[in-house]
């Protein structure tokens, strides 16, 4: 038989480089794989320290981390993980196995190092934990509540937002199989009694549906839910569902009905108002014109040395004061008939300046007009919208006071088939409190006998009588602009014809 030295040739065939070391720390053998990675030669290594061989440090490590003292203390054997760099600069990730050698007595005499080479392995680790923080990253960051549990309904994954929506912490939910707790009696089975059906979008999924879900505290939350199964090789694993709140969508429902109802109690009660108006005014119309002709019947009797004749004059203008209110009220329950006719809407405009031309509300205030180019043509009432004009152009030369600037700018939209008409002033603007009342009849901030309330609510009833509108489009102590839209009117060229 050959007389083979076996141990050399088993320690020179190990695949993994490997060393022996004394107690001492000292090299006492390296096996051929060894010599052959590490670019030594057995008389160069053989009596060196295992720190310079293995760390390439001039002293020995630490204590607490020295893996050839733990194997001595503990008398087994460990493994450590070690990253270098390697020629190229890329990392190496090495695992070094240290194993004890007992001599006859059982004692630790040697210790083995080996050596293996994990990189590929260490880098397909990092990407796993890389490629799954990111998919982590993404399922937290959704604003959608995201829950994965098993077929027995124990809590596998829950993100950010279920944490939130449902009240766990993931302590208490992950691991514990509290799934059917999620929702009202019933709920969890009738979800999986639809996810196993094929009607709901079919089998292993379910669309979006409403439903009630119960947090930590035991409060019922209404959610939009969709879910599935996850399948593994065909068998079902678990099951994922996707939740909305649904309480903020409510809450915004609800107050939009909220609104619409204020808004339609608001205009009954106009409209009723304004029923209300346009009959007294019938009524007080007959009379006033009566006083007035009888006045004037005794004004013109009278000599005109009568005391009494200033008294009468009063009366005429008391009474001419009460005609433009009643007038002013039929026009605001848009009782009064518009003679339409084809008008532009900068000379319409222009006409209201005239008339207001001697008023000294206006001697201190500059006007700018910064009308459109062309005729803005429209059917409408002239006198009726003059009227509009002047009720916005005194609202705006009150708000001034003493000096400033009113604008009057028009323009079009043909695509809209708008037309624009802006008001803008420098007064004092309106303070948010008064804005939503406005339009209302009888109101005013103005002092008795300086307004009556009736301006807006007049303009208002005209404008959309004439199917406009007229909104503040903006206003601050700085200022204020209203803004009037109204339909244009295009000459087709059949009505050229
Ligand atoms: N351009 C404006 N700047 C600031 N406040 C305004 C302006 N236009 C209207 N207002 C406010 O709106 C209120 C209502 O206006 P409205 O024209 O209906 O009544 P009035 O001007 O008070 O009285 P009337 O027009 O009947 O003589 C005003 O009292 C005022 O507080
Ligand atoms: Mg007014």
């Amino acid at each position: 038989m050959e007389n083979i030295d076996w141990q050399k040739k088993l320690f020179d065939s190990l695949s993994f480089p490997t060393l022996i070391l004394s107690l001492d720390m000292k090299v006492v053998a390296a096996n051929i794989r060894f010599l052959q990675k590490y670019t030594y030669n057995k008389e160069q290594i053989v009596g060196k320290k295992c720190y310079e061989v293995l760390y390439g440090l001039k002293m020995p490590c630490e204590e607490v981390s020295c893996p050839l003292l733990k194997v001595i203390k503990t008398r087994k054997g460990t493994s450590s993980t070690n990253k270098t760099k390697g020629n190229n600069g890329d990392d190496i990730y090495e695992d070094r196995v240290c194993s004890p050698i007992f001599n006859d007595k059982g004692d630790v005499s040697y210790i083995l190092v080996s050596i293996r080479d994990i990189t590929n392995i260490k880098l397909l680790e990092i990407e796993f934990h890389r490629s799954r923080d990111f998919l982590e990253n993404i399922i937290n960051s959704s604003v959608s509540a995201i829950i994965v549990a098993d077929m027995r309904g124990v809590i596998l994954f829950m993100n950010e937002s279920a944490r939130k929506l449902f009240g766990y912490t993931t302590k208490i939910a992950v691991g514990n199989s509290i799934a059917e707790y999620l929702y009202t009696p019933g709920g969890a089975r009738s979800i999986m009694k639809k996810l196993r059906s094929r009607r709901y979008g079919g089998v292993g999924k379910l669309y979006t549906t409403n439903m009630t879900i119960i947090t930590s505290s035991g409060k019922k939350v209404p959610v939009e839910m969709n879910a599935s199964i996850i399948y593994e090789n065909g068998k079902e694993i678990a099951t994922m569902g996707i939740y909305n709140d649904l309480r903020p969508k409510i809450e915004i429902e609800k107050k939009l009905r909220e609104a619409e109802r204020i808004k339609l109690t608001q205009s009954n009660k106009m409209a009723s108002l304004g029923q209300l108006a346009a009959g007294v005014a019938h009524e007080i119309n007959n009379p006033l014109s009566g006083i007035l002709i009888d006045a004037s019947l005794i004004l013109e009797e009278l000599e005109n040395d009568n005391p009494l004749k200033e008294d009468i004059k009063n009366i005429i203008d008391d009474t001419n004061r009460c005609k433009d209110i009643v007038k002013n009220l039929l026009a605001y329950s848009r009782q009064v008939e518009i003679k339409e006719e084809t008008l532009d809407m900068n000379s319409v405009i222009e006409q209201a300046f005239s008339l207001l031309k001697n008023h000294a509300l206006l001697q201190n205030i500059t006007i700018k007009k910064e009308f459109s180019d062309g005729m803005l043509l429209f059917k409408g009432d002239k006198n009726q919208l003059i009227q509009v004009f002047t009720n916005m152009i005194i609202n705006s030369a009150h708000a001034i006071k003493d000096t400033g600037t009113i604008i009057m700018k028009t323009d079009r939209d043909k695509s809209k088939g708008k037309i624009y008409v802006e008001i803008s002033d420098t007064g004092c603007g309106i303070p948010e409190n008064v804005l939503p009342k406005i339009f209302d009849l009888f109101f005013t901030t103005k002092e008795e006998g300086k307004g009556t309330g009736l301006g807006l609510g007049t303009v208002q009833g005209i404008i959309e009588k004439h199917g406009g509108k007229i909104k503040v489009k903006e206003t601050s102590p700085k200022g204020t602009t209203f803004q009037i839209s109204l339909p244009l009117f295009t000459v087709s060229r059949n009505t050229l014809v």
